[in-house]
């Protein structure tokens, strides 16, 4: 076992274990078809050890292990940068309507008009939220449409025959896909320090850029939830040196309504619809990273993009198009969640999204900063970043933090992230969370810190009361143990 069994033996049996000869959860209905030969007996198998349960127990085994799951719908989830907030369950209804479900990717364009409708609206909703000119719907993920952005970047500057261009400039307060992004285009990555105010330094970026800038790749917000207020002035710079400005917009609830990152001088944006509108994060699921840019990038997007011609929608190929990312039109589901999330709110509804979200982050800061280290005591955005420095001195670390928060009933926070911040916990309540809630969140948290004071083991040995304790994450991820067998 690779870990510390905490289990009661009703919660640990596996369905094999529950089984036993003769008990049987299906009933087959009475035959209406002529019965038919069963394949050769060379063919079958001598036994086939299936577990032998009643429907009861079938039903109690697998209801209890989707009790052992935490998700948005049954508790806090302020998993910071992952945005994990509510997202209205009419939303997928829409997205299950048969018009839109039972849609074929290959049906002719004329008999799919309402669904290329919608695509057409929310690429001009997603161009005007950015304040950029022309968008693709395509990437399948955020840092899909990171790829997509760079490569656009890479045929930009080859098409102008500006190929020497091949260093991006990444603050260290970028998000972790950034660079890989990045490299995955064939760029090379240098990154530009923050300064002690945890802004990318101005004077660091001055120095850095040369005719071998491809672009500058930034987060905004930052990674420690913070708002780079000289973001235009950076641009500017980018721009006198013949560079790109990339802006990595995943975390957009925290400006919706009020910033278009068009207008500070980026020149492609990427959203995560997967978390800003309205389709849950993190689940593993189907997303979409929809890439917006300014009108010298729109020959460069990825294809397809819906375009309307005479009041007939259509799939289009941009002139200079970097080609196909995703399989037909990306993840169809995503986009109507995000228009009809769109359609719901409003101009004034996604203004309120980003208040929330900033307030309710600001909250926690403000009650916790006298409890946990704050490394950048100023105003954040949609999250707050917090070290567990001060604890750490007693022998606790952030993950024990973390560990200890599934006691209290919560997700536990993102943790070591962003790398510039020792024992990081990176906290994003999101805006769709209740003040009782927050304070019930900030109550844990508080008594945490007075346990790591008084009682360091009962953190360190946390979470105390689920199935399992604490994983062996290496040699869970290496040596996954997924096979039963017979005792
Ligand atoms: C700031 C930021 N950038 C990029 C990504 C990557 O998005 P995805 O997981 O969809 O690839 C995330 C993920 O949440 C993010 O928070």
């Amino acid at each position: 076992m690779m870990f510390a069994e905490k289990a009661s033996p009703s919660q640990r049996q596996l369905l094999m274990d529950r089984s036993r000869p003769g008990r049987r959860a299906a009933t087959v209905p009475r035959r209406d078809v002529p019965a038919a030969p069963l394949h050769p007996v060379r063919w079958r198998r001598a036994s086939l050890p299936l577990p032998e349960v009643s429907e009861g127990e079938l039903v109690r085994y697998f209801v209890a292990l989707s009790q052992r799951n935490y998700g948005v719908d049954s508790g806090f989830y302020p998993l910071g940068s992952c945005t994990m907030k509510y997202n209205p369950k009419w939303h997928d209804e829409m997205a299950a309507l048969p018009g839109f479900a039972q849609l074929h990717p290959l049906q002719e364009e004329e008999s799919a008009q309402g669904a290329l409708r919608l695509m057409h609206d929310l690429q001009g909703y997603l161009a005007d939220v950015t304040g950029l000119e022309a968008v693709s719907l395509c990437p399948a993920a955020g840092a899909g449409g990171e790829l997509a952005g760079m490569l656009m970047i890479r045929a930009y500057h080859r098409a102008r025959r500006d190929a020497q261009r091949a260093q991006v400039l990444i603050p260290d307060s970028a998000h972790g896909t950034n660079p890989a992004s990045a490299a995955m285009a064939g760029f090379e990555v240098a990154h530009v320090p923050s300064d002690s105010d945890g802004n990318t330094d101005l004077e660091a970026l001055r120095g850095m850029l040369s005719g071998r800038t491809a672009a500058f790749m930034v987060t905004m917000p930052n990674t420690l939830g913070l708002f780079e207020p000289r973001i235009a002035a950076a641009c500017r710079l980018v721009h006198e040196a013949g560079g790109l400005v990339y802006g990595d917009g995943a975390n957009l609830n925290a400006i919706l309504g009020r910033a278009k990152l068009g207008e500070l001088g980026f020149d492609i944006v990427h959203m995560n619809l997967h978390k800003t509108f309205s389709t849950p994060h993190g689940g593993g699921g189907p997303g979409a990273g929809p890439v917006a840019v300014a009108r010298r990038l729109a020959p460069y997007l990825p294809e397809p993009q819906v375009a309307r011609q005479g009041g007939v929608y259509h799939l289009a190929r941009p002139r200079r198009s970097i080609g196909r990312l995703t399989a037909f039109h990306g993840n169809f589901g995503v986009l109507v969640r995000a228009w009809a999330y769109i359609r719901l709110m409003g101009a004034v509804g996604l203004r309120q999204v980003s208040e929330n979200a900033v307030i309710n982050a600001n909250y926690l800061r403000v009650q916790l900063k006298d409890a946990y280290q704050l490394p950048y005591d100023r105003p954040c955005m949609h999250e707050v970043v917090l070290s567990a420095s001060r604890q750490r001195a007693k022998g606790v670390r952030a993950l024990d933090i973390a560990k200890r928060l599934i006691d209290y009933g919560f997700h536990p926070p993102t943790m070591y992230f962003p790398l510039i911040v020792p024992e990081a916990l990176m906290i994003e309540p999101t805006e769709t969370e209740s003040k009782e809630t927050l304070d019930a969140f900030i109550a844990a948290l508080l008594a945490m810190a007075q346990e790591a004071e008084e009682n360091p083991q009962l953190l360190q040995e946390a979470p105390h009361h689920t199935p399992i304790s604490r994983l062996d994450e290496a040699k869970a991820a290496r040596q996954p143990d997924l096979r039963w067998r017979p005792r």
